[in-house]
């Protein structure tokens, strides 16, 4: 079959490049048949999927809602108009941009719409667990601003808020910003707004991580604290790969005009639709339930990790991730990863704080259970997926240990079957 299929009468999920096709098959039966420890993934609806595979991704409607700069936008009105109402009620918020592409673009638009070219940013060390688009020098944020880093507290590995108000003292940021990649505990905005006030800066919630957690009311919310709350829709929230903004309204002519004109064209209309199937899903009194129990999996995993002697970042976790340190064992977190991904246990090597190894090293693993708990895995899978972690690390060189523990992997995710239906 060739061209274009557009008038074929076929349902979204069936592409007919079989080059494309066969990968979409093989990333399906990977998905299937392998458990997924990465704490930033998850596995969307099928209803999510729809909307993004939908006619909506036709449509050019750079501007926003009663204003754009192309015709026929009536559909694409309702559509942002319903994710922006669906959005603000998920976040307790009065404002939300919803078009940012992705969690990084959502960042750069906040730092758009308040900092200028050598402004100073006072952020979480992406070694204790910041992200890149808070300061690494590669990213535009290292290149364009002044960074200056926290660290977390080197004997309870947790973020030290005394510390921070001295170090903001000293600085005198314009910007404050909390929120991390790999940061397993409670984070105490309240005490970041302290902080902000008291030095006179913006102060910025990246919540990309936790907001699914947050806006179940597992985790404090930023909302209504941080002058400006960043997120992602693909991790804890479970929509479609896309970010979002949300501030109190008088900021929203800013952070309108930083994403569009100011870093973004036109807005990927299907995945704002997907993104408001999402927002609904969270809604739902059963998502509160399914974040609880993403937190309760988190900590049954990291406590089995730890009875079996592996020594956990921090001690434990409040949340979705928590980080093992393999420093005493020998390995490092690429070894690790490498091996646990060849018996289908896949999860991230990670940088752990003061690590002494390089980024593309590491002394650690970052595990997390959004996924496996939208598979409808609980506290009882955990202790197996422990048992198995734990086996393979220390039977790295024995392959038969290795294949039965893969074989075991395998048949656990078989039962817990995500995407069925999908199958080619
Ligand atoms: C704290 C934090 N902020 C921002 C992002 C970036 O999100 P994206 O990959 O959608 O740009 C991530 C992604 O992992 C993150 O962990």
């Amino acid at each position: 079959m060739t061209a274009n299929k557009a008038s074929d009468n076929h349902t979204h999920d069936q592409v007919f490049d079989d080059d494309i096709r066969n990968i979409i098959d093989n990333e399906i039966k990977r998905q299937q048949e392998n458990i997924i420890l990465i704490a930033s993934e998850n596995f969307t609806s099928q209803e999510v999927i729809r909307t993004m595979g939908s006619v909506l991704t036709n449509k050019y409607a750079e501007g926003y809602p009663g204003f754009r700069y192309y015709e026929g936008c009536e559909n694409m009105d309702s559509v942002e108009e319903i994710a922006r109402q669906r959005a603000n009620k998920l976040f307790g918020s009065n404002y939300c941009n919803v078009q940012p592409h992705s969690g990084v673009n959502a960042n750069m638009a906040v730092f758009l719409s308040v900092l200028k070219c050598g402004d100073k940013i006072l952020s979480m060390n992406l070694r204790d667990g910041g992200h890149l688009s808070h300061g690494h020098k590669q990213n535009f944020t290292g290149k364009y601003f002044e960074i200056h880093t926290y660290s977390l507290d080197p004997d309870t590995e947790m973020i030290d808020y005394g510390a921070i108000m001295k170090q903001a003292k000293i600085v005198k940021p314009n910007l404050i910003i909390a929120g991390a990649s790999s940061y397993s505990r409670t984070i105490d905005f309240s005490k970041f707004r302290e902080i902000a006030d008291e030095v006179g800066s913006y102060f910025m919630a990246d919540t990309a991580h936790i907001a699914g957690l947050m806006t179940s009311g597992l985790h404090p919310n930023s909302v209504g604290v941080a002058d400006f709350t960043t997120a992602t829709t693909h991790k804890t929230l479970r929509g479609p790969r896309g970010g979002m903004i949300i501030a109190d309204k008088k900021y929203g002519g800013l952070i309108d005009k930083s994403v569009f004109p100011g870093i973004q064209g036109g807005p990927l209309m299907h995945i704002i639709a997907a993104k408001a199937v999402a927002y609904k899903e969270a809604l739902e009194e059963t998502f509160k339930d399914y974040s609880r129990r993403i937190i309760e999996n988190s900590k049954t995993l990291c406590q089995n990790l730890k009875d079996e002697g592996f020594r956990i970042v921090s001690g434990g976790t409040d949340n979705h991730l928590f980080l093992v340190d393999l420093t005493s064992r020998g390995i490092t977190g690429i070894e690790a990863a490498d091996l646990l991904a060849s018996v289908g246990l896949v999860l991230n090597y990670n940088v752990i704080p003061y690590d002494k190894l390089t980024p593309t090293i590491t002394s650690g693993i970052r595990i997390g259970t959004p996924a496996v708990t939208t598979q409808g895995m609980g506290t009882a899978e955990m202790e197996k997926i422990g048992e198995y972690i734990s086996t393979a690390l220390k039977n790295m060189e024995n392959q038969s240990v290795l294949s039965d523990i893969k074989t075991k992997v395998k048949k656990l995710a078989g039962e817990f079957p995500v995407y069925s239906n999908m199958n080619a």
